[in-house]
């Protein structure tokens, strides 16, 4: 008897409608249009500006897409994860209310929190819960709202974050198809390059905190470039070398979208030409748990069957990785 693997079976996103250009960040920040795309291949991102909705509005929204196209009926979802940095509230997981509004009945619901690496932490996670035989239907969504953490005065952070969401569903598979390997990391050291400093259990809010600007993310972000450049590339090296890949057997490289520099020096160490690498950096800037199920939807026409896929990511904490996956079906 062949061996139970999990697969992805269906994809769905959602992005919101306004469009924070370079051009207009040039009237909140010293910057340029110029220097951003140079620096970070990005020219705009999406923001959810309505008053009162948060990453569940968008989680909600990918959702339903994905079970609009694959005519789902949300009662068959077992279980729900929503990866994500920025919940709707601390406590309150925005998994259940997400699942719950999109009529997930029967499912149960959690969120998983590992910054820029939670989506592909997530793969891991609801693969595990497939390939084990327990559940049959795991639906994993990547949703961030950055805009609620980012500070607009802040050149150095607002130019490359953006809010949107993915969701993908994964569901076990007989052809070996699915997920094939993983290589993840993380090192509590990096904590300090790449975090947002107050509003949890360490530095609860305060007028104090409110009034240094502690509720923004913030990041040393040379040493997180460093950082990301040598191990997303070191990972997705790991992956193709364990597995015998070589550059032309890998179709896709799938990367975090933090800095098209970054990706450029994974896909060059990977070997891998540029048309095979997806990139959506351009139009949404770093969506964080939202860039690798965006960019499968960007990109769901041109993958086939049996494609070979690399994922990498890289986030704070820090954490990364890298998962090989093998597409399981044509569109
Ligand atoms: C943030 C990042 C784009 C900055 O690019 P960089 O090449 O490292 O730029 P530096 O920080 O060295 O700054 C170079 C100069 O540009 C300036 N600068 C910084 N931000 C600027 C901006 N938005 N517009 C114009 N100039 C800017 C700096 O002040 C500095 O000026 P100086 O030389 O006079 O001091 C880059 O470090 C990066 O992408 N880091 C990783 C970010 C990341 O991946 N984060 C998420 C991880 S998931």
């Amino acid at each position: 008897m062949s061996k139970k693997t999990a697969a992805i079976t269906a994809v769905g996103s959602y992005v919101p409608d306004y469009i924070l250009t370079n051009e207009i960040l040039e009237t909140l920040v010293d910057t340029n249009d110029e220097w951003i795309t140079t620096r970070t291949g990005i020219k705009e991102r999406r923001i959810l500006k309505e008053e009162g909705l948060g990453t569940s509005y968008l989680a909600i929204k990918a959702a339903e897409q994905l079970l609009s196209k694959q005519n789902l009926d949300p009662k068959e979802i077992d279980l729900v994860i929503v990866a994500t940095a920025t919940p709707d509230m601390m406590v309150a997981a925005t998994a259940a209310y997400v699942a719950t509004e999109i009529g997930a009945v029967n499912a149960f619901a959690y969120d998983l929190h590992a910054a820029c690496s939670s989506f592909l932490y997530g793969m891991s996670t609801a693969s595990s819960y497939i390939e084990s035989g327990r559940y049959k239907k795991v639906l994993l969504i990547g949703a961030d709202k950055m805009s609620s953490i980012i500070d607009y005065t802040d050149r150095t952070t607002c130019i490359i974050f953006g809010d949107g969401a993915g969701a993908v569903l994964f569901e076990p598979n007989m052809e070996g198809l699915g997920l094939q390997d993983e290589y993840l990391r993380s090192d509590g050291q990096g904590r300090n390059f790449l975090k947002m400093d107050a509003g949890g259990s360490l530095l609860p809010a305060s007028e104090e905190t409110v009034k240094n600007r502690q509720h923004y993310i913030y990041q040393d972000g040379k040493s997180v470039f460093k950082f990301a450049v040598t191990n997303m590339a070191d990972a997705a090296a790991k992956i193709m070398e364990r597995n015998d890949l070589s550059h032309t057997d890998v179709n896709w490289l799938v990367p975090h979208q933090a800095n098209k520099r970054i990706i450029d020096a994974t896909s060059n160490r990977m070997g891998v030409d540029d048309s095979k690498v997806m990139m959506n950096i351009q139009k949404y800037g770093n969506t964080t748990s939202a860039t690798l199920p965006l960019l499968l939807s960007d990109y769901e026409n041109q993958l086939k069957k049996g494609d070979n896929l690399v994922f990498a990511a890289f986030g704070g904490g820090f954490t990364w990785g890298s998962i090989y996956l093998k597409w399981a079906y044509n569109s």
